[in-house]
């Protein structure tokens, strides 16, 4: 059977574009599914990054102009490590500094309903028989709300199947009417059950509505997401396709993040060699100006820090670190109210706390492999890789049980150290008493060696290698393209 052709359509990519875990995604799910024999496409903007990276990317096709808002734009080849990427050059709404979706004051670009419903617009185009390749794909996948929209042209005009993966159903990507007929949108797609969405066009309620199949990105979040507390008023409609809805636990690169391997460390370890481990905190209580104790555990952080994330449960507790004792470091970026709090907490707690804001990927490595306990304390989590990551280099997470986390997270009890699951500490709600009860939990059983070693040992035992779920996107493709007919 010939294989299939899957376009998956992105926002992010890393590592050139990465703002989060689709950025992770977007480079390791398309691989992992090229290497299980698809045939795949990822398109992309042609950011800056991708620029520099494939400054000589061939030109393969014209796109005339779409809409009346929709500029003409070029479609370009390029190959990351054999993975074919088509990069959608328009330097109007894509060749710009900084993140891909805010301004240099963290404001949305106000033309992003425009650099999306592009994205959106070219991604349906290559599933439909007006592409202007010569390459077809039978399932157009698109990610989170940038590129939900694809799923409209494709149900409205036909084409594709179309699969939309939430990876966050927080943003929506809500937009004012007029633009229906900007991005060329017929006006009989307007309606409840379209992509109109309380008196806004919606771009992701528009792909859930409107995709042949639905994914989310662990179990435990496509059951929460059909409730109203964790659905952002979209709960009703999923409930309303949930024999459509599935939920497809993230893998993470084991290549990228293998303590053994990584070029970032200080030292390499390993689950047989966890000793060099500490030389890995050692290092980071340096570089980050912590005291170099070692009586007491560092816990971690690395976060785009929001209301999401949970931290500001952490700001409320801060100034009992301690009496833990423990020390904590930071690194993060995010609401600016956040920011200052952690800062001014490092100041009150100078050689104790360490906050670095912004974005580094090499000092996110750094931070999972030097902390003793990673904190993750969010109040809902689609899947979150972060916890997968340091449950990989032995720095036991410390989460809520909400979403990915209740999925990938064992708390460590009797019963889970006797059967070896007991992989990190599980809070019991979502108090920031909670989080000072977990953490002081989480010291007392760093105090213990032997037995902190056994739950370093079980969580870097845990496989979340990206076969596993490639083989459940191919289940889900395969409903997709049957449904299509
Ligand atoms: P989310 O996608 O909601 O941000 P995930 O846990 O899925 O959460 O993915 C977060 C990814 O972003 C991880 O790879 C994490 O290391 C990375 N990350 C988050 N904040 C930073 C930062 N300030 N610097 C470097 N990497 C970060
Ligand atoms: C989102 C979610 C996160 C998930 C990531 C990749 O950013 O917040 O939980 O891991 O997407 O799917």
């Amino acid at each position: 059977m010939k294989p299939l052709s899957i376009l998956f359509a992105t926002s992010e990519m890393a590592p050139w574009v990465k703002t989060g875990g689709l950025g992770d995604v977007a480079a390791a799910l398309p691989a992992a599914l090229k290497r299980a024999g698809y045939d795949m496409r990822v398109l992309l903007p042609w950011y800056p990054a991708l620029r520099s990276a494939f400054p000589r990317a061939k030109v393969v096709a014209e796109i005339p102009a779409l809409a009346p808002a929709l500029p003409p734009a070029r479609l370009r080849s390029a190959k990351a490590d054999g993975l074919p990427l088509l990069l959608l050059d328009c330097p109007s709404l894509y060749d710009r500094p900084g993140n891909p979706y805010l301004d240099a004051n963290g404001y949305d670009w106000p033309d992003n309903a425009i650099r999306f419903g592009l994205l959106s617009r070219v991604a349906a185009l290559l599933g439909q028989t007006a592409s202007p390749l010569d390459w077809r794909p039978d399932v157009v996948h698109a990610n989170d709300w940038q590129t939900a929209l694809a799923a409209a042209w494709l149900h409205d005009q036909g084409g594709a199947a179309s699969v939309v993966t939430v990876h966050n159903i927080a943003f929506q990507g809500c937009f004012g009417e007029p633009l229906r007929a900007d991005l060329g949108l017929p006006e009989s797609a307007w309606r409840f059950d379209g992509i109109e969405y309380h008196g806004l066009l919606s771009f992701l309620k528009a792909g859930l509505q409107l995709a042949t199949r639905i994914s989310t990105v662990s179990p435990t979040y496509a059951r929460e997401i059909q409730d109203e507390a964790f659905g952002y008023g979209l709960a009703p409609l999923l409930r309303h396709r949930r024999e459509h809805l599935r939920g497809i636990l993230n893998g993470i690169d084991a290549d990228l993040w293998n303590p053994a391997t990584d070029a970032a460390l200080a030292a390499p370890y390993a689950a047989n060699k966890l000793a060099a481990k500490r030389r890995n905190k050692a290092a980071l209580q340096k570089e980050m100006g912590l005291e170099p104790v070692t009586d007491r555990p560092l816990f971690g952080v690395v976060s785009r820090l929001t209301e999401q994330k949970g931290h500001d449960l952490l700001l409320a507790i801060g100034d009992g670190l301690p009496e833990l004792p423990a020390q904590l470091v930071m690194l993060g970026s995010g609401d600016p109210a956040l920011e200052s709090g952690f800062l001014a907490l490092a100041e009150r707690l100078p050689g104790q706390v360490a906050v670095r804001l912004g974005f580094d990927e090499p000092l996110a490595h750094r931070i999972k492999a030097g902390a003793d306990c990673f904190l993750m304390p969010s109040r809902f989590e689609p899947c979150g890789l972060s916890q997968m990551y340091s449950l990989r280099y032995g720095t036991p997470p410390l989460v809520q049980a909400t979403g990915g986390l209740a999925d990938t997270v064992v708390d460590v009890s009797a019963t889970t150290l006797a059967d070896k699951t007991g992989n990190g500490f599980v809070m019991a709600d979502g108090s920031p008493h909670a989080l000072w009860q977990t953490m002081q939990r989480a010291t007392a059983a760093w105090g213990d060696k032997r037995q902190w070693q056994r739950i370093q040992q079980n969580g870097m035992r845990c496989d979340f290698s990206w076969p596993h779920a490639a083989a459940e996107y191919d289940s889900l493709y395969h409903e997709a393209v049957a449904d299509r007919g």
